[in-house]
């Protein structure tokens, strides 16, 4: 039990939390922690449920039975308290706990100091009590699908890019199935994509930047990516090879953070009238040009698995400069409908029930009409207002896995002839999801043993996600085969496979993490760092 100071009450009036009746009671002085069983009493004596004490800067909230919370940070209120009142009070109480969970179950953890032999993972989520907080008010919102927290994080996400809209989804590969579908719709009269067309791109790397081609019907053309340079990206020299009266577009990733051509491609597709989407979940913040990647494209894609560079647990986000697609990529996302009021509203367009569409009877409902073949791949508010929290701290983050890079790169410098390090695309700045590393043809070091090495110090790997996806099972049947075409060798996607790793530069690294890794890979060649 906690003693208590000496300290004066002011009994407020009686109060209505919602259906609750309570008592608010105003502690003058700094008092400290104080004991609540002799006002509990107090109250209990007066057959009150819920007795809030505010002392100087902090709140106690007590329900009889159960103290719920206490600290700084909420408004002192006394007397009767109307609704709003009442919901930041209930709400500051939530937050309170919430604060303290943090500061007792996470933070310990997080600010413990690294010692050799420590897991030094290659990602994760990096947070602090801000994501929790909000995600706390949404749930207290209760409010569950798309709602305040969604809208503000598309429009202020968009207003980071630079771009017209943004629209949030439940994974980057949704984000990516989304932006290829709306490429088909038929909005875009007679520039949409339609099955059998092709779209150009690399074996390397992620599979659903790749899948929902196939899923659309359409064909991957894969060319291969450059290895020797340190880059990693698609080859443009073969772009001109792998063109057909077919190609409707190109959809990439920016490996790792670092930015493909973008001269080259965007001139490509300029010149013979292909979309371009890019897939940017690795590369929130790289430049290119000075321009942020992700606002070169037709259309762009990000992540927020807890990876990525900032994270809302599943989510993901689909945007563009153009409103063009805007109306595509929404009803794509949102059942294939043709309406476009938020969840909760209707009838926004004010045409609900006298419009006349497809083969429907006149003045059929427009909140049940459906012009494209849709999913739902909706966020919840929830996810969104980790989101919230994240953005804020996106720019930190997007610094310090620069400064993390660097620094590794600085340490490794003298590996270049075991090694091809990485290399930033000219003109770029990447924002780098990662640090890869490819065994050159040189050196008697295997890729496996490699890897094994630095697991077993305790330093997490990762590989080029599916190396050649070619080879994957999926697509390496009869039936597999069938559904791609490949318009150059892929000699280089097979090295990334065979000789490619990464290690993490992600802002979760704590100081002594990449001087061990740098000290690790020296020890993997017999060397001194
Ligand atoms: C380049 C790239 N695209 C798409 C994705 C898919 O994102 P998600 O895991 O959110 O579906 C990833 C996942 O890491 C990725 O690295």
């Amino acid at each position: 039990m906690i003693t208590a100071p000496s300290f004066e009450l002011i009994i407020g009036s009686l109060v209505q939390y919602g259906s609750t009746r309570g008592i608010v009671v105003a502690i003058d002085q700094q008092a400290g922690l104080v004991d609540i069983a002799p006002i509990c009493d107090q109250v209990k004596a007066a057959n009150n449920a819920l007795l809030e004490i505010s002392v100087a800067s902090e709140v106690i909230m007590v329900d009889c039975a159960h103290l719920v919370s206490c600290a700084r940070d909420v408004v002192q209120v006394q007397g009767q308290l109307d609704e709003a009142a009442c919901d930041t009070i209930l709400r500051a109480t939530v937050r309170v706990g919430i604060e303290r969970y943090y500061v007792a179950r996470h933070q310990p953890a997080q600010q413990k100091p690294f010692t050799p032999g420590d897991r030094i993972t290659y990602a994760g989520r990096v947070f602090d009590e801000q994501e929790m907080l909000k995600l706390g008010d949404s749930m207290l919102d209760f409010w569950l699908t798309t709602g305040r927290f969604s809208d503000e994080f598309e429009r202020r996400f968009a207003q980071k890019l630079g771009v017209r809209f943004a629209a949030l989804v439940n994974s980057g590969s949704s984000a990516n199935l989304i932006a290829f579908s709306a490429l088909t719709s038929p909005l875009l009269g007679d520039r949409a994509i339609r099955a059998g067309d092709e779209v150009i791109t690399v074996a390397a790397g992620f599979p659903t930047t790749v899948t929902p081609v196939l899923q659309n019907q359409c064909v991957p053309v894969f060319v291969d990516i450059t290895v020797d340079d340190g880059t990693y990206n698609i080859d443009t020299s073969l772009l001109e090879g792998a063109l057909s009266n077919r190609t409707r577009a190109i959809m990439v990733a920016h490996t790792l953070g670092n930015p493909i051509n973008l001269d080259a491609v965007v001139a490509f597709c300029k010149q013979h009238n292909l979309w371009l989407v890019e897939d940017n979940c690795d590369a929130l913040g790289s430049t290119y040009h000075g321009q942020l990647t992700g606002t070169f494209g037709d259309l762009a894609t990000s992540s927020f698995y807890p990876p990525h560079h900032m994270t809302m647990g599943e989510g993901g986000a689909v945007y563009a400069k153009s409103l063009q697609l805007k109306r595509a990529v929404e009803s794509f996302r949102d059942w294939g409908r043709d309406c476009w009021c938020p969840a909760g509203k209707d009838n926004t367009c004010g045409k609900r029930f006298c419009q006349t569409l497809g083969d429907l009877p006149p003045g059929y409902d427009h909140k049940y009409v459906y012009s494209h073949a849709g999913f739902n791949l909706k966020v919840t508010d929830m996810q969104a207002a980790i989101g919230l929290a994240q953005l804020d701290k996106i720019d930190s983050f997007i610094a310090a896995r620069r400064a993390n890079w660097q620094a590794l790169r600085e340490q490794l410098s003298s590996l270049e002839d075991v090694f091809i390090l990485p290399e930033p695309t000219k003109h770029a700045d990447p924002s780098w999801f990662g640090f890869l590393l490819t065994i050159r043809d040189t050196s008697r070091l295997s890729r496996t043993k490699a890897v094994e090495f630095l697991e077993s110090k305790n330093i997490q790997t990762r590989m080029l996600f599916a190396g050649n996806l070619t080879r994957q099972p999926f697509l390496a049947t009869e039936h597999g085969r069938s559904l791609y075409r490949t318009a150059s060798s892929l000699v280089n996607t097979d090295r990334a496979m065979t000789d490619t790793f990464w290690v993490g530069v992600y802002p979760g690294l704590k100081p002594g993490m990449i001087e061990y890794t740098a000290q690790v890979l020296h020890e993997l060649v017999g060397r001194r760092p």
